[in-house]
């Protein structure tokens, strides 16, 4: 969560003043640039679409059976020897429209006062670029996924052993003492994906800690936010080691790429599945059509086990209807000939709304945001510093602490909507603080004046939307509708959050070191509702956590969702979904965790060979 000082300047001042350049690792081998290069005549048991978490996590597992082949195939780069995926500061200059995004933009939104919004969804090895909070999640929600899907291996004790296998918890680069931080012990510590507590101190950390003494009721501090209770505020712990982004494909295919049976194909975009038969009256989707581009030969191959989508929750649906799989009546508005009637493909889209409140702070030392993005000097040693031993600032994403809060049950925000939440250990929302101007709007920080930002999300939205096509051309983007704070619950909980904010930024700990609302938030009156509630419209955007485009839903019946609890796709034969599009309900957490931990016990499912459920 950095600021918009322009990264080529940052590059070429860093680069000329820096007395050792790294040498950044180079292109590595069984990667294929080029459909045309890939081995003739190979056959693949699976083939698996999309390298972000879900599809990372699939070709590693399921190729440590030697005897079993997986052709992985990602439509962005290659990774490797990207610095700009390597720092973690970054991230902020990784998107929207910039070289590793779809670059897709939300369609109006009449809850954000007809605003459309930049949907950014990361397109490289490794999947979404994105902040590396890696935060669990609630025991109420997975509870729920097993409620939900009638299979209690989603619940959150049974996938207990799939978050020890997948985490490996390393110190933080500054190696200080985590004690009271977090409770290693519920941790994981040998998978492949390192996560480790912020390595660099912000100058906001000890006055929110102190702020959860002081307001203890509603702001009580957690020691560690992944036991299964988020509840309170406490240090985040996220996907970085050694003070560098670990990435889905850092974790997972970097370790694996001299395996013999992994083959990893860049640069390429599948386009279609085609059905290769049909099975006790179900269509077989067995075959993938893929391109370099729209003007490009296409090629095709045909898995000999099945074919696993991992696009994600935007272009898993895409590619469903693309196939002729979804709801008939779009598909045949489209021009598309319908094979397998799923209504729900491309529905309950499920979003976080984001808002950023500003806060002036008295010195220019508690701001360090925006002195990075003023001061192209300043800026250029920290990169060095990065460069040179891996630590300061650039090892962090902008925040180190946050927070997970219940909305309380006689707020009027329920008055005559039930509680979206799925128990009492579920949040309704988050609320953190970075240090220095942000805008969930996009309004560029001014130029003097310094500040914290204090962020709130509803991470438990009633808001649906959808994904559909524009056009049958694969190439051609798709239609992102989020449908953010379209209902009363979400605009009475994102003003409560906001109010929230208020309120924690009025703790004693903050006197003398916040100066009071500033920039756009100086103009809100906090105790009037429509007041607070315009500025939720003119600010909301996104946290880009989409989900449930593809969802999963109890066996049989495929009306109301699009999976199986194994992942399969109802009514189909030979094609499975792991990504964010099948999770049930929206994780009132960042949900990078879930879709790791689905995706790992889907490895085991489809190992097991599981895949009866009709
Ligand atoms: C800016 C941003 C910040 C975020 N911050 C956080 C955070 O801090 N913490 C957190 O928990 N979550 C965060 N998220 C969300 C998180 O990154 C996603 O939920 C997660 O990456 C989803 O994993 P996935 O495997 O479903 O899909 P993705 O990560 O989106 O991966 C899908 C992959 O499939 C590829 N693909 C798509 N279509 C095709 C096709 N037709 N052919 C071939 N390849 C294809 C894509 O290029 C992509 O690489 C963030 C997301 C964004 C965009
Ligand atoms: C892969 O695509 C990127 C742009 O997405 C391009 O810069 C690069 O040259 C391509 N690599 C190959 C080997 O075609
Ligand atoms: C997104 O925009 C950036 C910047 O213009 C560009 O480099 C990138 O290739 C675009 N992505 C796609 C998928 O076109
Ligand atoms: C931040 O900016 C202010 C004002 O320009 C300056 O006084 C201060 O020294 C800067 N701090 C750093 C670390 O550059
Ligand atoms: C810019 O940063 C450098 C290095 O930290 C510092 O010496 C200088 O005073 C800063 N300039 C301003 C105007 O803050
Ligand atoms: C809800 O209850 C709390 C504690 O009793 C009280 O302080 C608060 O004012 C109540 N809120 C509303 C909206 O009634």
């Amino acid at each position: 969560m950095g600021s918009k000082f322009s990264l080529e300047d940052l590059f070429t001042l860093t680069l000329a003043t820096i007395f050792v350049v790294q040498v950044l690792p180079q292109a590595r081998a069984a990667l294929f640039t080029d459909p045309s290069t890939l081995p003739n005549h190979k056959e693949y048991d699976y083939i698996i679409v999309g390298a972000g978490p879900s599809g990372s996590v699939l070709a590693s597992r399921l190729t440590e059976e030697a005897r079993t082949n997986v052709l992985l195939i990602e439509a962005g780069p290659n990774d490797a020897g990207q610095l700009s995926l390597e720092v973690p500061f970054l991230a902020s200059q990784l998107q929207p429209n910039m070289q590793f995004d779809w670059n897709y933009t939300t369609v109006p939104q009449a809850g954000l006062g007809g605003r459309t919004v930049p949907y950014s969804r990361g397109r490289v090895l490794g999947g979404s670029t994105n902040f590396m909070i890696y935060t669990r999640g609630s025991k109420d929600d997975f509870d729920n996924y097993a409620a939900l899907t009638g299979d209690d291996g989603w619940s959150w004790d049974a996938l207990q052993p799939y978050f020890s296998k997948l985490e490996n918890l390393v110190p933080p680069v500054d190696g200080h003492d985590t004690s009271g931080e977090i409770l290693p012990k519920i941790h994981g510590t040998s998978g492949p994906l390192k996560i480790s507590l912020p390595g660099a101190p912000l100058p906001s950390n000890s006055r929110v800690i102190q702020a959860t003494q002081e307001l203890r009721s509603e702001f009580p501090f957690n020691v560690d936010m992944s036991s299964g209770d988020p509840l309170g505020i406490g240090w985040s712990s996220g996907t970085f080691g050694g003070g560098a982004r670990v990435s889905a494909s850092v974790a997972y295919l970097q370790p694996v790429l001299g395996r013999r049976n992994l083959d990893i194909l860049v640069n390429t975009t599948v386009t279609k599945l085609i059905q290769t038969g049909t099975k006790d009256g179900q269509p077989v989707f067995r075959r993938v059509l893929f391109a370099q581009s729209g003007s490009a030969p296409i090629f095709a191959l045909k898995a000999r086990i099945e074919v696993i989508l991992a696009a994600g929750a935007i272009n898993t649906p895409q590619l469903l209807m693309l196939s002729g799989i979804g709801p008939v009546q779009v598909l045949r508005s489209l021009g598309i000939k319908p094979i397998l009637d799923l209504p729900d493909v491309g529905q309950h889209l499920a979003d976080h709304p984001l808002v950023t409140n500003q806060f002036g702070v008295a010195q220019s030392s508690d701001d360090i945001i925006d002195n990075i993005s003023r001061n192209a000097t300043f800026a250029s040693a920290l990169l060095e510093q990065w460069l040179i031993e891996r630590q300061g600032i650039m090892t962090l994403d902008g925040q180190t602490q946050i927070g997970w809060l219940r909305i309380p049950t006689n707020d009027s925000a329920f008055n005559g909507a039930p509680d979206p939440s799925a128990g009492r250990l579920s949040p309704h929302y988050e609320l953190f603080v970075v240090p220095g101007f942000m805008s969930s709007r996009g309004t560029p920080a001014p130029t003097t004046g310094f500040f914290n930002t204090f962020l709130t999300a509803l991470v438990t939205p009633t808001s649906r939307g959808s994904v559909t096509l524009a056009s049958v051309d694969p190439f051609a983007t798709p239609i992102v509708d989020p449908n953010f704070l379209s209902t009363p619950f979400d605009i009475a909980a994102m003003r409560f959050a906001v109010r929230s904010a208020v309120r924690f930024a009025s703790a004693p700990a903050w006197r003398g070191f916040l100066t009071g609302p500033a920039a756009g938030f100086a103009e809100v009156d906090t105790d009037d509702d429509d007041s607070v509630d315009a500025w939720v419209r003119a600010q909301a955007s996104t946290i880009f956590h989409p989900v449930s485009t593809a969802r999963m839903g109890k066996c049989g019946d495929a009306r109301g969702a699009v999976v199986n609890p194994d992942l399969t796709v109802k009514g189909a034969r030979g094609l499975r979904i792991v990504d964010a599009s099948v999770l049930p309900l929206i994780p009132a957490a960042h949900p990078q965790a879930a879709i790791y931990v689905f995706a790992e016990r889907a490895a085991d499912l489809i190992k097991s060979r599981t895949g009866s459920y009709k």
